[in-house]
């Protein structure tokens, strides 16, 4: 199969660096067109790296040129794909211009996840979803599809096989990791040692966001799934993979083996398509009283592509009607870039990117 050329928008960052990691040597895409800051331009993508312990990149994307950030230079590239990590503050504008020009734009960015026809992606969880990309195509000839707030990724993921269990509420806590605030996001004095209870508009996300993934598509919009949800969102001295406490609410009482064998038996259409970034378990149960852990688990994955994809879960408890457990997603992999590669691969999959 040809490759097809990707660019990376906002390729310096913690998401950006992800993104550049897992497209180097990628089967489908082929890195032609990085982008960043001002502050970064010129620069070759080597000298910016920061994955100090992941495999050397490749000459040819090490070579890389970063170009600034517009849509004539990511045009002019050649660049068919788009992978967008950039700040919602710019992003917004540049994703719709890109996509009138016919490019196919795959986004962490949180400017379009609540637009109409832009489906927010888990390809185990909604791939039904991606009608609304199609009547995008027709209106615009490319197409915007986005990936979940990092924390969401990981907890519908785990939802989806629950859902049959007839899910009735959801209380959260979230322990979140500093990369998720990206890299200059918060300042060191103010986590070392700490906890902030606080993280600005990442409960509504949560709650909103679960909702549209887990809904029905009905025509041409999205019904959300009706479960009432209660989040609380901390930031923690950890550096990656995003802890959440989770205690579920169903209609009728279950028993702990039966969740436990819904989640972990639970497998969707990127493994049977067998994708690349797929992992070959989304969602890993782990016995361990002490697991999961972000220093020992937030790599879970296989195979070596899919390293960060898989959820780990575990603590489950049940009681009557209810079910408790913590879970854990690693937010730049799962929850960012590797979301929206697997994204990206199942579109080309269902032919959605033009001529592959
Ligand atoms: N971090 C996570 O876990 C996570 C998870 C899910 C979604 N997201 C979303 O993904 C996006 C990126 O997050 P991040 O954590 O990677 O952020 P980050 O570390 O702050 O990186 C931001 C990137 O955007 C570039 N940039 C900043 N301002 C720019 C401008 N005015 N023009 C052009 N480029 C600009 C930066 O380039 P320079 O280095 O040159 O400044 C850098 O490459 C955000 O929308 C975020 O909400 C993040």
């Amino acid at each position: 199969m040809k490759k097809i050329k990707a660019a990376v928008l906002g390729c310096t960052g913690m998401v950006g660096q992800q993104f550049i990691r897992l497209l180097d040597d990628h089967p489908y895409f082929e890195l032609s067109c990085l982008t960043a800051s001002p502050h970064s331009r010129g620069k070759r993508c080597g000298e910016t790296t920061a994955n100090g312990d992941q495999p050397a990149l490749g000459e040819k994307t090490a070579s890389l040129v970063i170009r600034e950030t517009t849509a004539a230079a990511v045009i002019q590239s050649g660049a068919r794909v788009v992978f967008s990590a950039l700040p919602a503050s710019i992003s917004g504008e540049l994703e719709m211009e890109l996509r009138k020009n016919g490019l196919f734009i795959f986004s962490n960015a949180s400017s379009h996840r609540m637009d109409a026809l832009v489906p927010l992606l888990i390809p185990e969880v909604n791939s039904a979803h991606l009608e609304l990309a199609w009547a995008q195509l027709r209106e615009f000839s490319g197409l915007i599809i986005t990936n979940s707030n990092c924390s969401v990724a990981g907890l519908a993921l785990a939802l989806k096989p629950l859902t049959a269990f007839a899910v009735q509420a959801l209380t959260v806590t979230t322990f979140q990791a500093v990369s998720g605030a990206g890299q200059r996001g918060v300042a060191a004095w103010d986590i070392m040692g700490n906890v902030i209870p606080h993280i600005a508009n990442e409960e509504e996300k949560i709650a909103s966001e679960t909702k549209k993934i887990l809904g029905t598509l009905a025509g041409k919009q999205i019904r959300d799934h009706g479960l009432e949800i209660y989040p609380s969102c901390s930031r923690v001295p950890v550096k990656e993979g995003h802890l959440q406490s989770v205690s579920v609410e169903f209609a009728a009482p279950v028993s702990a083996s039966e969740i436990a064998t819904a989640l972990s038996g639970f497998s969707a259409e990127p493994q049977q398509m067998a994708l690349p970034t797929a992992p070959r378990r989304p969602i890993i149960v782990l016995d361990a009283p002490d697991r999961p852990q972000p220093a020992l688990d937030a790599w879970a994955g296989e195979p070596t592509r899919a390293r960060g994809m898989a959820v780990t879960l575990g603590r489950l408890r049940c009681r009557g009607k209810r079910c408790s457990f913590f879970l854990l997603v690693h937010n730049t992999v799962r929850g960012a870039a590797g979301g929206c590669v697997l994204n990206a691969e199942l579109a080309l999959k269902k032919r959605m990117l033009g001529g592959n």
